[in-house]
């Protein structure tokens, strides 16, 4: 029993998302349960490399299932992607005792994971990220609750918009992904949505359509722009100039990132974060927890870095239908 696993440590990296708390909750608890130490490293690999470790216990995760951000804090650390930085942390890890290490982020955190597990840490990867960008997944902690927040926000643009019977492009975002665009996109009824995977950049044909439903009546025209078109108060300029209709662009930012998580993202952010204490203490390493049809289960991180993901091409067709009929 000498490879049994004694004290599991926890960091959050990469942007932050709503539910990596109770992610760190569950891992903490769940540790603790089944008879390990915990530590939690704080702003990710960049704390680790700092050795900014701490003890925890199960009464450092009271009272923050129902906080956005990370209790950890979380950082971009550039550094990490040189080997002789990842053999450093992997020795920081093993210095601190930490022979299990859960790291919640996105793909650029798995990546860094990965490096940690061939460098002999025992790591499991967490999907969490408000993007929904990760392959493996059909979830990722954050999106539900970031995409609850944006659908909001349009609904609440939308108000004004058509009472001034002006045109609206907000903007959502997902980095190079267009899934908040997309679910926005169907939740809020807009009448276009420009999604990085699929835009054409034919701005004639978005003038076009504006002034095609103004003739029909429309009194508002919402366009759901994605952060990786971007360039919303450029293109709003543009439209008004052509189309004659004031339009108007509101940058939803990173209101989007914060916010007490919604009880999906709470109850998947637990799950996720107990399975990555079990798997660690069944012996496993180099896996990440994706959910797919219905079922929490584990991949191989290489195996989910060569994976590709792209929008439902049915949830366009109809985001397309059901926005313009
Ligand atoms: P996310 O995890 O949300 O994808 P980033 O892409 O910013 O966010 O990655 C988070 C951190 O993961 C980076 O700041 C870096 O420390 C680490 N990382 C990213 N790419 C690599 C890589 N190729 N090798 C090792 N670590 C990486
Ligand atoms: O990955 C989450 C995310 O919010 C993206 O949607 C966005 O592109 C990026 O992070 C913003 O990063 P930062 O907070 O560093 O500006």
């Amino acid at each position: 029993m000498s490879n049994e696993i004694k004290t599991i440590g926890v960091l959050t990296s990469g942007g932050d998302a709503p539910g990596m708390n109770a992610a760190i909750r569950a891992v903490v608890r769940e540790a603790i349960c089944k008879g390990k130490k915990v530590k939690g490293i704080k702003r990710g690999y960049a704390g680790l490399l700092q050795e900014e470790i701490i003890d925890m216990d199960a009464h450092s995760v009271s009272d923050i299932i129902s906080r956005g951000g990370t209790i950890l804090q979380t950082a971009r650390c550039l550094e990490f992607v040189e080997p002789e930085v990842q053999k450093e942390a992997a020795d920081i890890c093993r210095k601190n005792g930490i022979d299990g290490l859960v790291v919640i982020g996105g793909d650029g955190s798995f990546k860094g994971a990965q490096r940690l597990a061939a460098n002999g840490i025992n790591t499991i990867g967490l999907p969490g990220t408000i993007d929904l960008d990760i392959a493996c997944t059909e979830y990722t902690i954050g999106f539900d609750t970031a995409v609850n927040t944006a659908m909001e926000a349009i609904d609440k643009v939308r108000d004004t918009s058509t009472s001034h019977e002006r045109c609206s492009i907000i903007e959502v975002m997902g980095r190079g992904a267009g899934y908040i665009a997309l679910w926005c996109g169907i939740a809020n009824g807009a009448e276009d949505v420009l999604l990085p995977e699929r835009y054409d950049y034919d701005e004639q044909k978005l003038v076009n359509h504006i002034i095609e439903g103004r003739k029909k009546g429309k009194q508002h025209h919402i366009i759901i722009n994605a952060e990786g078109i971007g360039h919303s108060l450029s293109m709003a300029k543009r439209i008004e100039a052509a189309t004659g209709i004031e339009t108007r662009a509101t940058i939803l930012g990173h209101m989007q990132r914060g916010g007490a998580p919604t009880c999906k993202d709470r109850v998947y952010a637990s799950t996720m974060g107990a399975l990555a204490v079990d798997l660690l203490c069944d012996g496993k390493t180099n896996r990440v927890v994706g959910y797919e049809h219905g079922e929490f289960i584990d991949f191989d991180i290489d195996e989910a870095l060569a994976m590709k993901k792209d929008v439902d091409e049915y949830q366009v067709r109809i985001c397309e239908d059901l926005g313009n009929s």
